[in-house]
């Protein structure tokens, strides 16, 4: 299956934010977010580097308020990035990053993230998709265990600070039949 980039993301509006493929103008918010919530964050010139990859995906908020919280119209209120590396035609999708501003958290919009992402890196070719999570980020891992992924391995130190990784792995062709099969 090939679908243009972003079908996927924006089959994907039925909550109140959009999600949609990242564009230059998003990056400030996106590093905003990011600076928020990981105390090793990436630097603003990772993201501008990754802009044309296939799963960077953002959530775009329409001025609905969270938790009492102000969202304007075109605040960037998440992001995903994944990309896909060609391997001898079993390509690897990776998803680098995934964050949701913290006055939004909690409502779903990490998974509706993530999910459109994998439905990119699919539709880019990819066979598998993997990640690295912190060891200590049940959140996240809880998240990632739900929609299919599991551990592969766990690299010690990965992160600067000393804490390990755990890797974990999707057949995200499986995940898409699924996905397919539940209609969902
Ligand atoms: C991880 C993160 C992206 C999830 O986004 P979110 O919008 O808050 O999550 P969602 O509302 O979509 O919830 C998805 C799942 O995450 C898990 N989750 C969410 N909040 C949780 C909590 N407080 N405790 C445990 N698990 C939780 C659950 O599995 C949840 O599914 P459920 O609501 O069906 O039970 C977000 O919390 C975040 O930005 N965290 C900081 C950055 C980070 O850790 N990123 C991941 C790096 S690998």
């Amino acid at each position: 299956m090939t679908t243009s980039r972003g079908a996927a993301a924006g089959d994907d509006e039925t909550g109140e934010e959009r999600l949609r493929p990242v564009a230059r103008a998003d990056l400030l918010g996106v590093f905003r977010i990011e600076k928020a919530v990981f105390s090793q964050p990436w630097p603003y010139a990772a993201f501008e580097g990754l802009l044309d990859a296939p799963g960077f995906l953002v959530a775009e908020g329409d001025g609905w308020a969270a938790n009492g919280t102000g969202v304007d119209a075109g605040d960037v209120l998440g992001y995903v990035v994944g990309d896909v590396t060609p391997n001898h035609g079993r390509d690897i999708g990776h998803i680098k990053d995934l964050a949701v501003r913290p006055d939004t958290q909690g409502r779903g919009l990490g998974r509706r993230l993530l999910r459109a992402s994998l439905s990119e890196l699919a539709a880019a070719g990819a066979s598998a998709v993997k990640l690295e999570v912190r060891e200590t980020n049940h959140r996240a891992q809880s998240l990632y265990a739900d929609e299919g992924f599991r551990p592969a391995r766990r690299i010690p130190r990965y992160y600067g600070d000393g804490e390990a990784a755990f890797v974990m792995r999707l057949d995200v062709g499986e995940w898409v039949r699924e996905r397919n099969a539940d209609g969902s």
